[in-house]
């Protein structure tokens, strides 16, 4: 059972869905048809989840109308809809309109965009958002195929997580087709000035016209990275692979919407130095899509999963050295995580099984699920080694594909086709249902970062900023450098590393951010504006939470945090303002400030 979703799939449970929709740019509105194909098992109804939409009328199969009601609305969940069934009825229509503040659509203005001409709507599904803005019955456990139709202003082009034109249709209709069954939450859509280049065979980008060739030499390695990827875990099952790059409000880093993953522009280093976020989400083409999360209790499941995959595929690429980097940095988050939530009210939430029953699932999605779990793994792989390990990977995905899947079913799983068989003792419990790291954790250790340490330990006994032995560092030595310098630094000190290394002016987002929590640390005032900039214009959650965060720390930052939050609020999407929102205990009185 599903805490989160009214559907009872046991009795009638969706498989198909027929997607018929017009979207309206100017009245911000998705207007049309949802029209589901149903197993039935019993029962004489069928219920969906909604939030937020207008149902017009509901038809079974031959066109008649059928009976329905709307229970009363719950905040996180919304509101189930239920449709009489007749003995024998196996189809129902759904005629709906999405409401004015659908969650998961986020409208922009052109100003909002980047080539600041045509405005652009984008969906985000995960966790419980797609009943939003489909009819659906919105379980991470139950799986539909989809075809849709849709129509958009003919200037613009339409991408779904399915097959997808290359190019632009003469009238705005798009017509999409998702073939092998998929959980609600990745159903998604995009539509905007799009336009496509490929990269390989069967990978490519799609990104506005300015940022289309500057995508496709970033992301480059996408082809190798899928050939890596196949390598490591059996084939790649869903056709194309290709990635989006969206406007600087999407709220997440990557979202791994199958055939198309959805990705933030923030990614776009000039470097290919961001790239393993494609890493992450083409993983998830494995763990998450082919083999899902059964509840987003079990949501270690598709974030640890993808992250030791992730790993696999960078090392594949790019070497021990990076894979050692980026295991370490993750390690940190995990750390800081940890700290965060133990001083919270949901201790709970640091165990990999979650318990999120009447909560907004999303508030418990944290790093636990991705570092711990990824740290749960690299313990099984140093207990058995790689070649087992990965063979047992290798039969998981393909035995479970296109299935949903709970912790226990895992966790039985495990014991009989691995640590039984290898007599490996494992304390699976205690990392799966207990708050906390297992002393058994293995500490990733990095050799480029204890040079790193030396320069910063050079530099505190005064070497000047500018003859620290910097040459050939990557962004992640940078963010390393950049998370431990010494605390208490003096505007002289602040004023010296800028302009050594010119932090304030870096074009590489997390070079960036991590400079700027700094900056508010340090309270360095001459870093605001471009603070500001930052927080106007991007709605990366991740990056958002530490620099608000860091800002509510002093009476000076809480005043700095409330003046920009009031200016950037209605630039980001549901997901962010959610968080900043009680981040920031904020009361919205005004509406929000138009960009
Ligand atoms: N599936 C997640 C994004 C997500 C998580 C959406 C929870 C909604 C709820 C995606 O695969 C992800 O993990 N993105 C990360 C990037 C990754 C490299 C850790 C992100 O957005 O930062
Ligand atoms: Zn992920």
């Amino acid at each position: 059972m599903d805490p989160h979703s009214y559907a009872r799939p046991e009795e009638a449970a969706a498989t198909h869905l027929d997607l018929d929709i017009h979207v309206d740019m100017k009245q911000h509105r998705i207007r049309g048809t949802a029209t589901y194909n149903l197993k039935r098992q019993g029962g004489d109804s069928v219920i969906f989840d909604t939030d937020g939409l207008a149902i017009d009328k509901v038809t079974l199969g031959d066109g008649t109308p059928a009976a329905f009601t709307l229970s009363a609305k719950d905040s996180i969940l919304g509101q189930a809809l239920r449709v009489a069934l007749p003995q024998g009825a196996d189809k129902v229509a759904i005629t709906y309109s999405t409401g004015a503040a659908a969650k998961a659509l986020q409208w922009l203005a052109p100003e909002q965009t980047a080539d600041k001409k045509f405005p652009f709507l984008f969906t985000q599904g995960e966790a419980i958002l797609t009943r939003t803005w489909i009819p659906v019955q919105d379980s991470p456990g139950i799986r539909i195929t989809y075809n849709a139709r849709v129509t958009v202003p003919k200037e613009l082009m339409a991408v779904m997580s399915a097959t997808n034109p290359q190019e632009r249709s003469t009238d705005g209709t798009y017509t999409f087709k998702m073939d092998k069954p998929i959980p609600p939450y990745l159903i998604a859509l995009a539509v905007g000035d799009i336009h496509f280049k490929a990269t390989g065979k069967r990978t490519g980008v799609y990104a506005e016209r300015s940022m289309v060739d500057t995508a496709a030499w970033e992301l480059a390695d996408m082809e190798k990275m899928v050939e890596a990827a196949e390598a490591l875990y059996g084939p790649y099952r869903w056709g194309r692979y290709d990635v989006i790059i969206l406007p600087p409000s999407f709220p997440f880093g990557g979202m791994e919407n199958p055939c198309l993953t959805f990705a933030t522009p923030t990614i776009i280093a000039g470097d290919r130095s961001l790239t393993s976020l494609i890493a992450h989400e083409l993983a998830h083409s494995w763990s998450g899509n082919l083999v899902t999360n059964a509840t987003w209790d079990d949501f270690w499941l598709n974030e640890g999963f993808t992250v030791y995959f992730e790993h696999r595929i960078t090392e594949a690429l790019y070497g021990k050295d990076y894979n050692d980097m980026t295991s370490l940095l993750g390690y940190q988050d995990l750390l800081g995580t940890m700290a965060e939530i133990d001083s919270g009210k949901h201790a709970e939430d640091t165990a990999l099984r979650l318990k999120l029953a009447g909560r907004n699932p999303d508030d418990g999605m944290t790093d636990v699920a991705y570092e711990k779990g990824y740290a749960f793994l690299r313990v099984i792989e140093s207990k058995v080694g790689r070649a087992k390990f990965d063979a047992f990977l290798r039969g998981y995905f393909e035995h479970f594909s296109f299935r949903g899947i709970t912790t226990d079913t895992f966790k039985t799983y495990i014991s009989k086709e691995l640590l039984v068989p290898e007599h490996v003792a494992l304390n699976m419990d205690e990392w799966i249902e207990k708050p906390g790291l297992p002393a058994n954790l293995v500490v990733p250790g990095s050799g480029k970062f204890k040079q790193v340490e030396g320069e910063i330990a050079h530099w505190a006994q005064g070497t000047p900023a500018k003859s620290l032995a910097t040459a050939g560092w990557s962004t992640f030595e940078w963010m390393h450098f950049l998370r431990h310098l010494p605390s208490g630094l003096q505007k002289a000190q602040m004023d010296q590393l800028d302009a050594a290394f010119r932090f304030t002016a870096s074009g590489n987002s997390e070079v960036l951010a991590a400079w700027l929590e700094q900056c508010i640390k340090n309270d360095y005032e001459a870093a605001y504006p471009k603070l500001e900039e930052f927080l106007t214009t991007v709605g990366r959650r991740k990056f958002l939470v530490p620099l608000y965060a860091g800002l509510m720390s002093t009476p000076k930052g809480r005043a700095l945090a409330m003046q920009i939050y009031a200016k950037a609020r209605g630039n980001y999407h549901s997901v962010s303002v959610n968080t900043v929102d009680q981040l920031l205990a904020w009361k919205e009185n005004k509406p929000p400030v138009a960009f």
